[in-house]
Formats: structure tokens, C-alpha cells, sequence
């Protein structure tokens, strides 16, 4: 089998699957897939669930997306289409109750024996170096053991290390890149002066399908690192304001209150305050160099191609509130369009 494996591992600009294409981090993997040209088939649950959900799904088809229907739980149905459609690269962007899920993937890939490059669901921090308090912990050790099998199977790998996504850090689980910056008061973690990295949705997009065929990523890590989007909150909290014209108050969440929320163990929102502890607390996002054989920094790959910056991505935001305000959606003291959050507590 590793011989195999080691067959699967020269250059492919082949057919490339996106498992979980509907969801948030998906959505851009799969544009950007489309979007440079390869023929992109996308694994879609059957069902329509609900009309946002069937508007992404018809999306992807009008942008031509093959849909293949199924789940990742259903290996034979996986194995055949990796074998029939020639399928060299698996980009895995399932939600974070799916992360194990991807052990069936891997028995598919593995009997196929070529897929050329796989991407599982990483999309965050190196879960090898970072460790956050629980249950951010038992999230890293889930994405931990599918690193694990992958290597032991030989399957030719890129773990996608991306950073935060660009918008305001929301910690209870609001999609930042979907929801305005605050409009009422900043919550700041800590002291505020702890750097992150912000990247644009698109750009995770676009240079995940980049090193996804690219020789240079293969079995390594890919950390997304553009020095442009190297920000604190007190930094992000002045820009921001810059752009509505006005100053807010900020409310200070101390180490503690972050630790409480994360203790009570509310899935998902505890997992995102715990990792809102360890960006914004232990910055582990910058509390490390990548000096290692098996670890490249994105933009040292393409440096001529340039990223969006939050400067560009909050004035996206602040033209779609003028374009809300004068549609009278929203007043100026509000939060708009903010994510229902529905956590469950164990
Ligand atoms: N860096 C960041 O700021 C950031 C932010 C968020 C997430 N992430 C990471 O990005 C990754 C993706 O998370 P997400 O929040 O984007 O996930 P998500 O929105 O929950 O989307 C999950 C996707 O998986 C699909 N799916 C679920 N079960 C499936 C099954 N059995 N078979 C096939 N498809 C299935 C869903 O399809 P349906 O439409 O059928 O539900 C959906 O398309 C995770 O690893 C997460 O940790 C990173």
C-alpha cells in the first residue's frame, strides 16, 4: 500500500472532490476550486434542509460543480466515485462535529490508492503545537488523531494552518466574516495587544486550492501567515472605527471570564471561547517560528500574489451598512445580521 502511495504522490492538476462545500469555510474552498479552472466535484448530502443551504448548493452547480449526492459516512458509495471520476484531490472542509467522521474518507482514499493530495478539515491553528484549554483540547485531539492516521497510511497530505478568518473575533460562535464589526462596544480579550492573523474567506480559499497542487506543500503544513494581516484587537477596534466615523467603549473580557465560558462546556460557543483564550491569552498564533522541515509559510510560496487586508475587508463592511442603513435594516446602535448561535451543553 505505501508503494501505492507513493505512486499517488507526483504532480496532478486533475479532479479535485470538496467534501462539505456548503458550509462556511467550504463555500470559499470550493469557489476558489472553481474558480482556477479544475473540474470540482462537490460531496452534497441529499436534501434541501433549508432554502440558504439549497441557494449554496445551486450556487455551486450554476458555477459548475459537479454534485455528487451522499455522505462521507457512506465508503462504497466514496470509493467508486474516487475510483470512476479520477479524483486527485480530496479537500475535507467538514463542521467540527464531522472531524472523525473522516476516518471512513481515509479507508476509501487508502483502497483507492490515488489521490494524489489529501486536505483534511484543519482550516485553523497547528493543532500539533497549539494546545487550548478543554474543550478546544478534545476538538485538537480529534483533528490530532486524523493527522495521525493519514501519516500512518502514507496518504500524500497538506494540513492547511490558516489562522483566524478576517472580521471581528466574535467568542460565541458568530461567523465573523458574516456579520458586521460591533457597532455598540468592542469586547476586548485581555489587554488587547496580543496579535492574530486575519485572513480574508476568499484568500483561504484561493490559496488552499494553490497548495492543494502544489508539489511544494506536499506532507507539509501550510501556515498562513501575510505580515499585512498581523493585527491585535486594539488595533482592529481603531480601524474599525476609522471607518464608521465614531469611537465605542470597550468591555474588557479578562483571561477568566474567557476560562468560565469555556468551563461550562456549551458546544460549540465553549469551544470557540476556548480557542478565543488561546489566540488572544497565549497567542498561539504567534507564539512559535516555522523553522521546521515540515512546516511553509504561504507567502514565501506566492510572493506575488497579495492578500486582501482587513483595511479592505472592514470597508466591504462598512459600504454594506451604509447600503442596510439606507434600506432601513438596521440602526446605528444595533448589531446586525448576527448568527443564531444554538449550543448544547454537556
Ligand atoms: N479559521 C477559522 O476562522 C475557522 C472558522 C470556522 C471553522 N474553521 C474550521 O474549518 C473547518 C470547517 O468548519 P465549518 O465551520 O466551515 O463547517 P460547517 O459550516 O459546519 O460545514 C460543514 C460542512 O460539512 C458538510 N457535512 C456535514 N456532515 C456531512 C456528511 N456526513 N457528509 C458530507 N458532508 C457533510 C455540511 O453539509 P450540509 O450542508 O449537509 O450540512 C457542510 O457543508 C473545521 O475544521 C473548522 O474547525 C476555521
Amino acid at each position: 500500500m505505501l508503494a501505492t502511495m507513493k505512486l499517488a504522490c507526483s504532480n496532478t492538476d486533475g479532479p479535485a472532490l470538496v467534501i462539505g462545500a456548503t458550509g462556511y469555510i467550504g463555500r470559499f474552498v470550493a469557489d476558489a476550486c472553481l474558480d482556477s479552472g479544475r473540474t470540482t466535484y462537490v460531496l452534497i448530502r441529499p436534501g434541501s434542509v433549508c432554502p440558504a443551504r439549497a441557494a449554496a448548493v445551486h450556487a455551486l452547480r450554476a458555477k459548475g460543480a459537479i454534485v455528487v449526492e451522499g455522505s462521507v459516512s457512506d465508503k462504497e458509495l466514496l470509493e467508486r466515485k474516487l475510483r470512476e471520476e479520477g479524483i486527485e484531490v480530496v479537500i475535507s472542509v467538514l463542521g467540527g462535529s464531522q472531524i472523525l467522521d473522516q476516518l471512513n474518507l481515509l479507508d476509501s482514499i487508502k483502497a483507492v490508492g490515488t489521490i494524489k493530495r489529501f486536505l483534511p478539515s484543519e482550516f485553523g491553528h497547528d493543532i500539533d503545537k497549539a494546545n487550548p484549554v478543554e474543550p478546544g483540547l478534545t476538538f485538537y485531539e480529534e483533528k490530532r488523531k486524523v493527522r495521525r492516521a493519514i501519516e500512518a497510511v502514507g496518504i500524500p497530505y497538506t494540513y492547511i494552518c490558516c489562522n483566524s478568518i478576517a472580521g471581528w473575533p466574535y467568542h460565541d460562535n458568530t461567523h465573523p466574516s458574516e456579520v458586521t464589526p460591533p457597532l455598540d462596544r468592542f469586547h476586548i480579550y485581555g489587554d488587547g495587544n496580543v496579535k492574530a492573523f486575519f485572513v480574508a474567506g476568499s484568500d483561504i480559499g484561493k490559496f488552499t486550492v494553490k497548495a492543494a497542487y502544489d508539489f511544494r506543500t506536499l506532507n507539509k503544513t501550510v501556515h498562513f501567515r501575510p505580515t499585512r494581516n498581523l493585527l491585535s484587537l486594539n488595533e482592529m477596534a481603531a480601524l474599525w472605527e476609522s471607518k464608521i466615523g465614531r469611537t465605542l467603549p470597550r468591555v474588557t473580557l479578562a483571561e477568566e471570564d474567557l476560562l468560565v465560558m469555556a468551563e461550562e462546556n456549551c458546544i460549540p460557543v465553549s469551544i470557540v471561547a476556548a480557542l478565543t483564550h488561546d489566540i488572544f491569552i497565549n497567542g498561539c498564533q504567534i507564539n512559535f517560528s516555522i523553522d521546521g522541515c515540515k512546516d511553509v509559510e504561504v507567502t514565501s510560496l506566492y510572493p506575488d500574489i497579495s492578500f486582501r487586508t482587513i483595511d479592505e475587508c472592514f470597508d466591504d463592511h462598512a459600504a454594506d451598512l451604509v447600503l442596510k442603513k439606507g434600506n432601513m435594516i438596521t440602526s446605528p446602535n444595533s448589531m446586525v445580521n448576527r448568527m443564531p448561535v444554538a449550543p448544547t451543553c454537556a
